[in-house]
């Protein structure tokens, strides 16, 4: 199929293109580069040796979106574009509106005016909202976010459900993410945060490879069996595969889609299992055979204790289910960080 990714030079959209190419897709990325490079395009060509179409272009851009879509005989969309940073979302809360929910709205003006009506939304897990019982499942109601990331996320899968309940030609899955770590086993690929890390193993490989003198975790006297908190880690490959397994099963038609015309649908990706910070900071330590050094620090505000997913339904219904344990995620993600000390952007090292 021919398929329009947006935010394709991004962490999670880089993988996922990836896995896309090697799945004989034909991938056009749309990226505005805001928070990612133009070098992942070429590293994703490196990896899958086919090199994805490229559009620097915005999502709030809607008739360059419109042209995009018509000029390349789109099938169908994954939608990665957008700001994904809680705390700065607190601070930035209109360019988090415009950017994640006038951009996707955007984009579904462009997908309407030039007929495409298959999409893959990233959601998040943030969109059960703090009150939700653990584990979360797809039946429980959009909660209500502490931030606007979580608020755009839940204001757009609000949208799509609307959409999708006014015309049953949209085939649309929103897939809520729990927490996405690791990078592509070459090392070639991976996250790369622009300044302070917010995210956990982001700030432990830049701890590793010298850049952060030690580990900040953040409450240490949490109700979990070692007081730190508990989270559904997944790998980055394995999030990439449940986009493809999405896909699919909303490219099925006729009679072979059992969810043709039933509306919006969302699917957990998540492994099913918490893990702790500590866990997190103790298998890094054994796999890639170095000590982190880290102080217990206060609790950061808006952190739950423990969440993680019932991930049944995907496995019921996409034939998905994660294949990556913890270990393989920590060492990929030091092999990335240790091939691109400084991330993209900058030479590669001998360090292996
Ligand atoms: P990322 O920042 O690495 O990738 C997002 C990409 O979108 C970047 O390349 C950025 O340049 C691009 N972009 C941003 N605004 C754009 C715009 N207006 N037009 C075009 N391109 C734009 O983030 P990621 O971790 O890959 O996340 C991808 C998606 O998954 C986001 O929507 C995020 O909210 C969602 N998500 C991420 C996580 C996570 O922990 N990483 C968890 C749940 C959901
Ligand atoms: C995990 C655990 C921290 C950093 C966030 C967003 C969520 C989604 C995924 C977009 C927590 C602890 C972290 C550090 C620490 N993103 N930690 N020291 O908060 O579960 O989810 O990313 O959709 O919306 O909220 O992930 O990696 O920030 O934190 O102790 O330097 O690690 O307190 O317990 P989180 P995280």
């Amino acid at each position: 199929m021919q398929i329009l990714v947006t935010g394709g030079a991004g962490y999670i959209g880089a993988h996922t293109v990836v896995a896309l190419l090697q799945a004989g897709h034909a991938v056009h990325v749309v990226d505005n580069l805001s928070n990612s490079h133009a070098s992942a395009i070429e590293r994703i060509a490196e990896i899958a040796h086919v090199r994805p179409a490229f559009t620097q272009a915005d999502v709030r851009d809607t008739q360059a979106m419109t042209a995009l879509l018509q000029q390349d005989a789109t099938d169908a969309v994954i939608h990665f574009a957008g700001l994904k940073a809680v705390g700065e979302s607190v601070q930035r809360p209109l360019a988090y509106y415009d950017n994640n929910v006038a951009g996707s709205f955007s984009l579904l003006k462009a997908m309407q005016a030039a007929q495409v009506r298959t999409l893959v939304f990233s959601s998040s897990a943030t969109v059960y909202g703090p009150l939700a019982p653990v584990p979360y499942q797809e039946t429980m109601p959009l909660g209500v976010a502490s931030n606007p990331y979580g608020t755009s996320k839940i204001m757009v899968e609000q949208c799509l459900a609307d959409l999708c309940a006014s015309d049953t030609r949209w085939s649309v899955a929103a897939l809520r993410y729990f927490n996405p770590i690791g990078a592509h086993p070459s090392g070639l690929i991976g996250e790369d945060p622009q300044g302070i890390p917010n995210n956990l193993l982001p700030f432990i490989t830049q701890v590793a490879v010298g850049r952060r003198a030690q580990l900040s975790i953040f409450g240490g006297d949490y109700d979990t069996p070692d007081g730190t908190c508990l989270r559904d880690y997944l790998h980055v490959m394995d999030l990439a595969q449940g986009h493809l397994a999405a896909l699919n099963a909303l490219s099925l038609t006729g009679e072979a889609n059992a969810l043709h015309g039933r509306g919006l649908q969302a699917w957990n990706l998540g492994t099913g299992k918490g893990t702790s910070v500590l866990e997190m900071v103790r298998t890094f330590e054994r796999i890639n055979g170095m000590t982190i050094p880290y102080a217990i620090a206060p609790r950061r505000e808006g952190d739950l204790p423990a969440f993680w997913a019932d991930a049944s339904l995907a496995a019921q219904q996409l034939g998905w289910h994660a294949q990556l344990g913890l270990e393989e995620m920590v060492r990929d993600a030091w092999h990335w960080q240790s091939r691109n000390p400084q991330g993209y952007g900058k030479p590669e090292t001998s360090l292996r």
